[in-house]
């Protein structure tokens, strides 16, 4: 039988979260939310399911198996709390969009409370779900890197809204730190500086360096002032026995194996990130399938407790750069509770 699927919050996204419910053969899309009228009778009048104006009336009248949370707010999180928790305490199984809060105590009690009434919160982390990127992740896992030493990645597009001081750190690079984590692994330490572009209020660009639990280092470059780059996000991981680059905004991978007669493969995956409907649909999907499938919470790909920490990661950043560049730990930006 199918999932019956709830969207709230029918912007751009939750009308893409929609319309992706609605192809799949293991979800049944029953209701959307907007508390903007138009949003959520145009939705509604798209799929034929019932229009709602109020959350907590949807989920007390369909009881949802799973909600699409696709509000935003400050620093595009802000808004994600409430719905996030009325619909796990309906019983639902999450899937928010990122970041996953604007504010990292939030963050923390949406873990809690899907791992205390042991629900599934997922995040729409896709840039992890792009095909170069999978494949890559297969690399690693057969070995090709071998230990790996350096995971470094940029991801940069134009974006000139003013608004936070911090929202092009919290609003876009929950995205390239959870790839950088899904390699790398845990963090455990962050150092970063920020700067200002031409005639902006905000940090708008960013330099973040990282240690990983497990040795490697890495380096993010973060950009709101890079519109029209030919290339928005890649990433190099580099090992003691190959390199492999995810290029051409996720859309391509290359391995390079070491040694003097080796020869590197250049491997064309499709859409990556030059193609929302495909990162966004594979996610989705994914998350979909785990939960017919009757995956366990904790066997979530990119859950709640993955974007916690990269949420977690970027926090550091912010209280680095504060502090004048200073070295930052971890484990003292999640306090007592690490929110695992
Ligand atoms: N995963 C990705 O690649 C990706 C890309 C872009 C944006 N996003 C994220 O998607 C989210 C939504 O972005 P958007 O551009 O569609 O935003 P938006 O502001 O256009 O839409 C959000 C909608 O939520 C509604 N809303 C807010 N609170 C509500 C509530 N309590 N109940 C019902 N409706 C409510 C608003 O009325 C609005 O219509 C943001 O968090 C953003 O960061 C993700």
């Amino acid at each position: 039988m199918a999932l019956r699927v709830a969207v709230i919050g029918l912007g751009g996204i939750g009308r893409n979260h929609a319309r992706i419910y609605s192809a799949h053969p293991k979800a049944e899309l029953v209701g959307v939310c907007d508390i903007l009228r138009d949003r959520a009778d145009t939705a509604a009048q798209t799929h034929q399911v019932p229009a709602y104006y109020e959350m907590e009336r949807m989920l007390a009248e369909l009881h949802p198996d799973v909600v699409s949370v696709a509000t935003a707010g400050v620093e595009n999180g802000g808004d994600h709390f409430a719905p996030t928790m009325a619909a796990l305490r309906a019983g639902a199984h999450v899937l928010c969009e990122k970041p996953l809060s604007n504010s990292l105590t939030e963050a923390q009690e949406m873990v809690a409370e899907a791992r205390r009434l042991d629900r599934c919160l997922a995040v729409d982390l896709n840039h992890r779900f792009s095909p170069a990127t999978e494949m890559a992740k297969q690399h690693q896992e057969a070995g090709d890197l071998g230990h790996l030493l350096f995971v470094r990645t940029y991801l940069w597009i134009g974006n000139r809204k003013e608004s936070a001081p911090y929202f092009h750190l919290r609003a876009l690079h929950s995205h390239s730190v959870d790839v950088m984590r899904y390699f790398g692994g845990e963090v455990s330490e962050v150092q970063a500086m920020f700067a200002k572009g031409p005639g902006r209020e905000i940090w708008s660009n960013a330099v973040i360096n990282l240690r990983f639990a497990g040795g490697a280092l890495g380096q993010l470059l973060g950009s709101y002032d890079m519109g029209g780059s030919h290339d928005i996000e890649q990433t190099l991981l580099a090992g003691t026995a190959g390199e492999l680059l995810i290029s051409n905004s996720t859309c391509d991978l290359t391995w390079y194996p070491h040694g003097k007669d080796a020869q590197a493969q250049h491997i064309h995956q499709a859409g990556g990130q030059k193609s929302f409907g495909e990162t966004m649909g594979r996610r989705l999907g994914r998350f979909v399938d785990q939960v017919a499938a009757g995956a366990r919470p904790t066997e979530i790909e990119g859950s709640g407790a993955e974007a916690l920490q990269a949420q977690a990661v970027v926090d550091a950043a912010i209280r680095s750069h504060e502090s004048g560049g200073a070295l930052v730990r971890l484990q003292d930006v999640l306090g007592g509770s690490a929110g695992r």
